[in-house]
């Protein structure tokens, strides 16, 4: 018997984007939202339309772009958010309007302020509204896991006859657990009259640690699609990470009895590519995407590998598109194998993109001797990320000893113009470096982190650079590569400067 299949939604660009620090610029989202097509996502959550003219203009472009993935966007239960969203997702080859309204007694009383009457009513009119300037509405009942049960269903039921087609059940505070959550979805598919009409959903989210279980629970109790995002993030403590559920599901068909239609090789990459944007590293030992992953240290787990991978291997490096780091490139490569190369690890570039990636390529050989696969992914996502990027650093000379100030001379193009400074900092190379790009484009905003990670093994790897700044309450993060750990550092911090002025 064919098994059934499990709907994917992503909603990195929008509840992912929710994490503090995690905000992306137009072109980045359009770059990952293109990536979540090439994976087979069925549904890219592309943003909040009416919560900013950004918003806007990225649902937009995400909509004219994609023609794979269905593409949704958010809505409160209101008038202006509905039709803002329905003309955001307009251009779209297939649309959705997801749209919200909170159902538990906390939510209603201190939030919305209202009545269960006055929640139906507004659950009639939003969610007809919606119907009716598009064909597939998705209606979340807010903080649903903290509903009282009747009026969870009557709120489902009423969502329902409005003209609904997928009922999403949100855990929005991250407090059930998955034999709660299992129990909560068959009630509700024993319940709710006009249930067999729609499409249930999960939306889970992390404080307890429990946002897969519940899904998969939820899943395991009939829901048939997944709202998830690339390495868990979201609010506070995240959401269902994507990869474990497709993972889970993959490797445990035989319980699951369901599939998705991702390809899984992808998954290393969006990993690495959302890591890179959001600043957000992933943990070595996070399930399916994290350095430690399928990393065996122990003799005996050793030994065993090599008798027979299954003994400690549940599934392969490879099915998450994770090859075996071997050389690939050099410096005599030219190219045609360059472009080989860029296009096994799963990028689809332009040739203008191509022959960017290849100079810097070029540059990185002649400085580094092997090249790994990561080495060109940390290249291609910095380019790729940062070409946008108003600023570019041109030239960087830094002076350093023990007995001395640090000494910084540094030139940048803005926009189309150079300029340049020098400047002397008792508090080290990265000090100066960082007052010296402030010199040139002055901003109020405080260093919140600065970090470096070696991209492979090796004195002459590339480091890239990790700077998160604070202005106004905001978060922004960006990153920079380069084997110079200096260049990286001014990189890294251009880049945030250009983010954080581009809002
Ligand atoms: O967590 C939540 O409740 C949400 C809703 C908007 C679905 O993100
Ligand atoms: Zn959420």
């Amino acid at each position: 018997m064919a098994k059934d299949r499990v709907i994917i939604f992503d909603t990195t660009l929008r509840d992912g984007e929710q994490a503090p620090g995690a905000t992306m610029n137009l072109e980045e989202k359009l770059l990952i939202a293109k990536t979540l097509e090439k994976m087979g996502v069925d549904v890219i959550e592309a943003g909040f339309p009416a919560a900013s003219n950004g918003d806007f203009e990225s649902v937009n472009r995400i909509a004219k772009a994609i023609k794979n993935s269905t593409i949704c966007g958010l809505a409160r239960a209101k008038k202006s958010d509905i039709e803002r969203t329905a003309e955001a997702i307009k251009p779209a080859a297939k649309s959705r309007i997801h749209t919200f309204l909170a159902t538990s007694p906390i939510h209603m009383e201190f939030k919305l302020k209202m009545g269960e009457e006055q929640v139906i009513s507004m659950i009639k009119e939003s969610v007809g509204l919606a119907r009716n300037l598009c064909p597939e509405v998705d209606w979340s009942p807010e903080d649903a896991t903290r509903s009282k049960r009747d009026f969870l269903f009557k709120a489902i039921e009423t969502a329902i006859d409005a003209g609904a087609n997928t009922i999403n059940i949100p855990d929005t505070v991250g407090y059930i657990t998955p034999e709660e959550y299992f129990e909560l979805i068959l009630a509700i598919r024993n319940n709710v009259k006009n249930i067999d009409k729609v499409v249930i959903s999960t939306h889970c989210h992390n404080d307890l640690g429990l946002a897969v279980a519940n899904s998969l629970a939820g899943m395991k109790a009939g829901a048939r699609q997944i709202e998830c995002t690339i390495n868990g993030i979201g609010e506070r403590a995240g959401n269902a990470a994507l990869e474990e559920i497709v993972m889970a599901i993959k490797t445990r068909s035989d319980f699951y009895n369901v599939v998705t239609s991702i390809d899984s090789t992808m998954i290393s990459r969006i990993s690495k590519l959302v890591s890179t944007i959001t600043g957000f590293t992933v943990q070595p030992n996070k399930a399916i995407v994290g350095a430690n992953a399928f990393a065996h240290e122990s003799g005996i787990h050793q030994d065993g590998m090599l008798k027979n991978r299954q003994t400690y291997e549940i599934m392969t490096p490879q099915s998450v598109g994770i090859e075996n780091t071997q050389l690939r490139l050099g410096k005599l490569s030219g190219r045609a194998a360059f472009k080989d190369r860029v296009k096994e690890i799963g990028y689809e570039l332009s040739d203008e993109a191509i022959n960017e990636a290849f100079l810097r390529f070029k540059d990185l050989a002649d400085k580094k001797k092997e090249i790994l696969d990561e080495d060109l992914i940390a290249l291609i996502d910095d380019s790729l990320v940062n070409n946008q990027s108003r600023y570019k650093l041109i030239d960087l000379e830094v002076h350093c000893g023990s007995e001395k100030n640090s000494r910084v001379k540094i030139k940048i193009k803005i926009d189309s113009d150079e300029v340049e400074t020098s400047l002397d900092s008792v508090d080290g190379p990265v000090d100066a470096i960082f007052t010296a790009i402030k010199n040139l484009i002055p901003h109020n905003a405080i260093l919140d982190l600065y970090q470096v990670k070696a991209v492979t093994e090796g004195t002459d790897a590339q480091a890239n650079v990790l700077v998160r700044l604070k202005q106004n309450n905001r978060i922004f993060s960006a990153s920079g590569a380069d084997v110079d750990v200096l260049r990286a550092s001014a990189i890294a911090y251009i880049n945030c400067l250009d983010k954080l002025n581009k809002i």
